[in-house]
């Protein structure tokens, strides 16, 4: 396992739930973070619970451009987690088929995008969040599936591709992030005793279960091409 001390981690999407906390672990192992996101004020936000001890950076994963003039200005990373992502959900006969290729631009493209232009040490690592519903499929959110599905496998290649760079995908299941805060929270509540009712573990998962799985991911050498599912156990349930 090699050290996280002083190496410098790029979160994307480190504003919330899950990149917010793979930002705090890191920072924690002595890590020097930087949290990127679109909005400043999410950003800055977020940054008041390192207690000064995490740069901020706006930045939007659909702007070429943009993307393309930070990973220039900045010096190679050691590692990058991509967790941004805002996806409309819901069966495809009903998603309009715009909202669902914002969606597919949105996950899917705004990793590839950072993944192309990125500039990361060797043996460094780059790590996508994708879902288990790449694997296990469910009637009512078909495009996330597919979403997923296409970001464990471009993962695998860009292992090959990237090599000496380490590329993985963590899958989670359900987790309690501020994803999920649209929802009413009594209609939250139930939805979440449902699944873990269904679930092996029994729980819904929390930010930290995923992001101990990025930090493995990161300080193991030997850790490429993989995808580690932190689902409660949904894709075997
Ligand atoms: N929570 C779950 O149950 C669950 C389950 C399976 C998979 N996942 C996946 O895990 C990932 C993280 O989800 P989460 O639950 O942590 O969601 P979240 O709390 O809503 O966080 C999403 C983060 O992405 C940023 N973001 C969104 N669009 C962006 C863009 N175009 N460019 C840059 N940053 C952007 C957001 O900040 P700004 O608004 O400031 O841009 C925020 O920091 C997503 O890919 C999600 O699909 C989540």
């Amino acid at each position: 396992m090699t050290s996280l001390n002083r190496q410098r981690v790029l979160v994307v999407g480190g504003s919330s739930g899950i990149g917010l906390a793979v930002a705090e672990q890191a920072a924690q192992a002595g890590a020097n973070v930087t949290i990127a996101s679109r909005s400043a004020a999410k950003l800055e936000q977020s940054a008041t619970r390192f207690g000064g001890n995490v740069t901020t950076h706006p930045l939007d994963t659909a702007d070429d451009v943009g993307i393309e003039d930070f990973f220039a200005k900045h010096e190679p990373w050691d590692h990058i987690v991509i967790s941004a992502a805002q996806t409309a959900s819901g069966p495809i006969k009903k998603l309009p088929l715009n909202d669902a290729k914002s969606a597919m631009e949105s996950k899917f493209w705004g990793a590839y995008r950072v993944a192309k232009v990125a500039r990361i040490v060797d043996r460094g690592s780059l790590t996508f969040i994708s879902g288990y519903l790449g694997e296990r499929p469910n009637a009512a959110s078909v495009l996330q599936g597919a979403i997923n599905a296409a970001l464990d496998a471009l993962a695998r290649g860009l292992a090959l591709e990237l090599s000496p760079t380490r590329v993985n995908t963590v899958s989670p299941g359900l987790i309690d992030t501020p994803l999920w805060s649209k929802m009413e929270p009594q209609a939250k509540d139930a939805m979440f005793g449902r699944a873990a009712a269904m679930l092996p573990a029994k729980t819904v998962g929390h930010p930290s279960d995923v992001a101990n799985a990025v930090l493995y991911l990161m300080t193991t050498p030997f850790a490429t091409g993989s995808t580690v599912r932190v689902d409660g156990g949904g894709v075997i349930a």
